[in-house]
């Protein structure tokens, strides 16, 4: 089967992707395009929303890899291996390819990205602000980030955090570790303009880090243990529709 997808993609490796989309109830005939593996991990879900946004990111991924490889998506040897136990879950691969894969769930949204030859980390988190409490900026911040925290108050407060936490997050899904490594150890040039984590990482691990729109109601962050070149944002729900659509 092959996909007709909305826009063209280039192919070029020095372009980055990103698909942004809400998880859905997915049809059984596109459940059937995930893995047993993939399955299997859902299935283990007993919180209906969590099991929802696994799926969808799974089959986002899968329709995603297939529209930059021209591979149907049930045929994609994607995996799931842990490099600290071995166990069925961790950063998604593709098998045998230059291609690497990243992917976040959380609340109304799911987002995958694609590089080419350079491992990338991808993060999302709900602007809530009624969740965020001071006190974690103390298992979160370096000194220099907790100080430049300092400086927002109210809904500025929150917002700030998670561009910082998302931003850390990012960077340590990239290096592969996630939160295994502490998030301490990632110490963040603070913006000066109030917008995003941008640019090179200042310790801890060599990352870039580049601005991404996961929607109103979202904070989002991308990294990268290389420069990138381009970044190029997609309509996620586009993409499985017309996966939904063609079958
Ligand atoms: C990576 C991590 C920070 C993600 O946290 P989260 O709150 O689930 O956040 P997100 O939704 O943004 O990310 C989930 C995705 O991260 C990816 N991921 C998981 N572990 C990863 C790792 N070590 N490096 C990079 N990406 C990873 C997966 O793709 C996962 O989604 P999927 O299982 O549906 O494919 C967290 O799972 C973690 O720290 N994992 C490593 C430590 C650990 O618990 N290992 C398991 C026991 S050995």
């Amino acid at each position: 089967m092959s996909v007709e997808l909305p826009g063209e993609l280039p192919a070029a490796p020095d372009v980055t992707h990103i698909w942004w989309a809400r998880p859905a109830d997915l049809p059984q005939s596109l459940l059937d395009r995930l893995s047993a593996a993939e399955r299997a991990k859902a299935d283990a879900l007993r919180h209906e929303p969590e099991r929802r946004r696994s799926v969808t990111a799974a089959l986002l991924l899968r329709a995603a890899v297939g529209q930059l490889t021209g591979t149907p998506p049930a045929d994609l040897p994607i995996v799931r291996r842990c490099d600290e136990c071995g166990g069925p879950h961790g950063r998604p691969r593709l098998t045998g390819s230059a291609l690497e894969l990243t992917v976040t769930h959380s609340g109304d949204r799911v987002g995958v990205g694609i590089a080419t030859g350079v491992e990338i980390g991808l993060d999302v988190e709900p602007l809530e602000s009624a969740r965020i409490t001071e006190g974690m900026a103390d298992i979160a911040c370096t000194p220099n980030e907790a100080r430049w925290l300092a400086t927002h108050t109210g809904d500025a407060y929150a917002g700030a955090f998670l561009r910082l936490w998302t931003a850390k997050e990012a960077v340590l899904k990239a290096f592969g570790t996630g939160l295994l490594k502490p998030l301490t150890e990632v110490d963040l040039q603070p913006p000066t303009d109030g917008g995003p984590f941008t640019g090179p990482v200042r310790s801890g691990v060599e990352a870039w880090l580049y601005p991404v729109d996961p929607g109103s109601g979202y904070v989002g962050s991308l990294a990268a243990l290389a420069p990138l070149g381009v970044v190029r944002e997609h309509d996620g729900d586009a993409l499985l529709a017309a996966l939904t659509v063609n079958g």
